[in-house]
């Protein structure tokens, strides 16, 4: 049976689109960032595409990495936030887990592991985005504490993240990189600070291994550019179905708080996707989706199941059965968000457990 509502995951995209980010940053190892079911595309699938081509994974709980370790994945993996007591830190340990370390509380931690317990550490530095890490005031004396840990496979890694790396006009990402490097020059040990939209626009942020999520999916960091523009490809495409067709008068009102109104005789499609399956509830009327490969455009409020689109100038008369593309192949997710007002990764993050999932 053909699910009414599937998210198709392109594995050879994703393949693709690593190798773009090692032609990207061709000094630089990939820890490809797969947290947030990997951002909606399939944790342990994506993974599994990955393994051989990534250089490690990285994840921010530690309920992912357990669960990329039982399904077999042998690949490094790197926690985000680190671990938060000792039971954390075993399981940490017999996963073989590397460990980024931001509070005083993970380095006791770190202190008091068991004898037989070793760790690859990234510590984070809070060179400005006042998120995670250890102020570069007081970096040297943490630094020094964690290099003593008998726990710690040595040298220190060193990682940072940068908050406004896809707005690079604004001075903020090389002031946090001249923060970085002035706390971490004296310092041995591997570097991090690069995620998509850095290792896009600021090469020399891209350092020892780079952290891309978002491009890694196919997908622009960047407002008013799309994947396609930096050479990936979109691995999701989310399409549903046509389940109803309605011919409209001028003047008929359509959905919640009639919205919508008809101002030409207007072919209706009524598509079986909603904010239920993930569909942004802010997608506005003339929000674009691809009918059997052409453009038509909602019409409407998105009900919890259910969207209309006006398909009144699709050549090809569209019918129930008919694919629609939400968004992927066809339909930059991009241009999507920008109707929606809001990001691709909340798009591709909020697809729910509704929606198949079929990986090419
Ligand atoms: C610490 C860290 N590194 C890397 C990434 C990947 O970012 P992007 O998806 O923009 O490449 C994230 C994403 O949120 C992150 O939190």
């Amino acid at each position: 049976m053909t699910p009414m509502v599937c998210a198709t995951i392109d594995t050879g995209a994703l393949r693709h689109n690593l190798q773009v980010i090692r032609r990207l940053a061709p000094k630089s190892r990939v820890m490809a960032v797969i947290k947030a079911n990997a951002y909606g595309h399939g944790l342990v699938a994506v993974a599994r595409a990955l393994e051989a081509a990534a250089d490690a994974f990285a994840v921010a709980r530690i309920g992912e990495a357990l669960a990329l370790r039982e399904a077999g994945i042998k690949t490094p993996i790197v926690l985000l936030e680190g671990v938060f007591d000792s039971e954390q830190l075993a399981a940490a340990a017999a996963g073989d887990f590397e460990l980024v370390v931001h509070t005083q509380e993970q380095i006791e931690l770190l202190l008091a592991a068991p004898p037989d317990a070793r760790f690859k550490v990234w510590l984070k530095l809070d060179s400005g985005m006042n998120r995670l890490g250890f102020k570069a005031e007081e970096y040297p004396a943490v630094h020094a504490a964690v290099s003593r840990a008998r726990a710690l496979k040595a040298p220190v890694n060193l990682i940072t993240h940068l908050a406004c790396a896809d707005t690079p006009e604004l001075p903020a990402t090389a002031e946090q990189l001249m923060v970085f490097d002035a706390a971490t020059r004296s310092l041995a040990g591997e570097r991090s600070v690069a995620s998509s939209a850095a290792l896009l626009g600021f090469a020399d942020s891209q350092a020892d291994w780079v952290r891309p999520g978002l491009l890694l999916y196919g997908v622009s960091p960047f407002r008013g550019s799309t994947g396609a523009d930096h050479g990936v490809r979109p691995v999701m495409t989310l399409r549903s179905q046509i389940i109803a067709i309605k011919n409209l008068v001028v003047g008929d009102r359509v959905g919640y708080g009639g919205d919508w109104t008809a101002t030409r005789p207007t072919r209706l499609a009524i598509v079986s996707v909603g904010y239920g399956d993930g569909y942004p509830r802010s997608a506005c009327s003339g929000t674009p989706v691809l009918v059997s490969g052409e453009q038509a455009t909602l019409a409407g409020r998105i009900s919890m199941d259910m969207i209309a689109i006006d398909t009144t100038d699709v050549q090809h008369k569209p019918k129930v059965g008919d694919s629609v593309v939400l968004w992927g192949e066809g339909l930059a997710i991009e241009e999507v968000a920008v109707w929606a007002e809001t990001l691709p990764y909340t798009l591709l993050c909020g697809i729910n457990q509704r929606v198949a999932m079929r990986f090419l």
